[in-house]
């Protein structure tokens, strides 16, 4: 490591106490969250900002993408200062730049490309593009206690969510997808049905607290006996037809409350995701698992994931909350270690919309 070298500069060679020091920036700007942040040696966070746009598309439900780029560009370069006035970082004292190329909003990502292929250039520094979902999948090595290869990663957020069987850095095979919405879009979608705002996972599993989840039993989608794909269109069009005959007052049964609903839609998202992360590891007969992805953020799944991969013998590591929603230092954790295997890009690094994580 001693002498790493790549294409697009040189690692500045910095030691303490006889270590090498490589500080990365990581960003990401995939979707609605400027994302900065300050990562020494692909594990310890010395910044890690997160500037969200929740105020500009909260009105409209949902992202829109044109209203992302814009937010995008007007936060970057903000966003990136603050984060390296938290690390005490001096732009010159970096090693690497990683940016998130895809999955994503193609005119959000390539503000943050944009943005650090000049940043790469000025500081002569290498720039690597990192996926998305390798950045979630590796934020648990932000964790004090990392996992040990190899482990069952179940990626679960707005976009995506995704069963893989991860062997090492950068060796990863899916194993199970979803064949319609992502689990965090489900929760998005039901919260704007409900008129609870955007986005909704959190404002769920709020109203889902005073509500109880045993008594709507909405459908749960396993698919073939042994798919570990998952499908949650099913659910939601369940929860949307029930609303309706709820709303109709002559049909509607007053003992069942708004929050009843939340509960139990959110109960049945936690059962599949759970049955089917044990039929993983069973499958694979892999020890260890990780939950990763904004939706990880969700107690009762967190809560669930652990009791029931107790039960199996399996070891479950779970993202702290911060690094599960879209963070800049999960994609700088992704890039130091491609850095650290000779990989690097250099200006022509594009945006990629789809990015399947087996074409790395
Ligand atoms: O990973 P992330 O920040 O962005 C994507 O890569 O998509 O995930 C965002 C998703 C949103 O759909 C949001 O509703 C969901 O994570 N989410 C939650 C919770 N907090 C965020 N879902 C359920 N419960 C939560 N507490
Ligand atoms: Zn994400």
């Amino acid at each position: 490591m001693h002498s790493a070298c790549v294409v697009g500069g040189f690692l500045r060679q910095r030691e303490k106490r006889g270590t090498i020091i490589v500080i990365t920036l990581g960003i990401d700007t995939s979707c609605d969250d400027t994302c900065a942040a300050i990562v020494e040696n692909g594990k310890s966070v010395l910044s890690n900002i997160v500037s969200s746009q929740v105020t500009v598309h909260h009105r409209y439900g949902g992202v829109v993408p044109e209203l992302a780029s814009r937010e995008h560009i007007s936060n970057i370069v903000h966003v990136v200062g603050e984060a390296l006035e938290r690390a005490g970082v001096k732009a010159n004292e970096l090693d690497a730049i990683a940016v998130t190329s895809g999955p994503g909003l193609v005119g959000a990502l390539l503000v943050g490309i944009y943005f650090a292929k000049a940043f790469g250039l000025a500081q002569h520094i290498p720039l690597v593009g990192v996926n998305h979902l390798e950045g979630h999948i590796l934020s648990i090595f932000l964790e004090e206690h990392p996992p040990s290869f190899p482990f069952i990663a179940l990626t679960v957020s707005g976009g995506h969510t995704n069963i893989y069987h991860v062997r090492g850095f950068g060796d990863y095979t899916v194993l199970g997808q979803t064949l319609d919405d992502a689990a965090g879009e489900a929760f998005d979608k039901i919260a704007k049905l409900l008129d609870l705002g955007y986005p909704g996972g959190a404002v769920i599993e709020k109203l889902a607290a005073q509500g109880r989840d045993d008594v709507i039993d909405f459908p749960r989608a396993y698919l073939s006996r042994d798919s570990l794909d998952f499908s949650f269109s099913g659910l939601k069009t369940a929860v949307a037809l029930y609303v309706k005959r709820w709303l109709e007052q002559e049909q509607r049964n007053p003992e069942i409350t708004v929050a009843d609903i939340a509960a139990s839609f959110q109960a049945a998202v936690v059962d599949v995701l759970t049955d089917k992360m044990v039929a993983a590891t069973g499958r694979v007969k892999v020890p260890t698992a990780v939950l990763a992805g904004g939706v990880a953020r969700n107690n009762r799944l967190r809560r669930t994931m652990q009791e029931r991969m107790a039960r199996e013998g399996v070891d479950l590591y779970i993202s702290s909350p911060e690094f599960c929603t879209d963070n800049g230092a999960m994609i700088a954790v992704a890039g130091y270690q491609r850095i650290m295997a000779g990989q690097s890009d250099g200006l022509t690094l594009d945006a990629r919309s789809r990015f399947p994580i087996d074409q790395l």
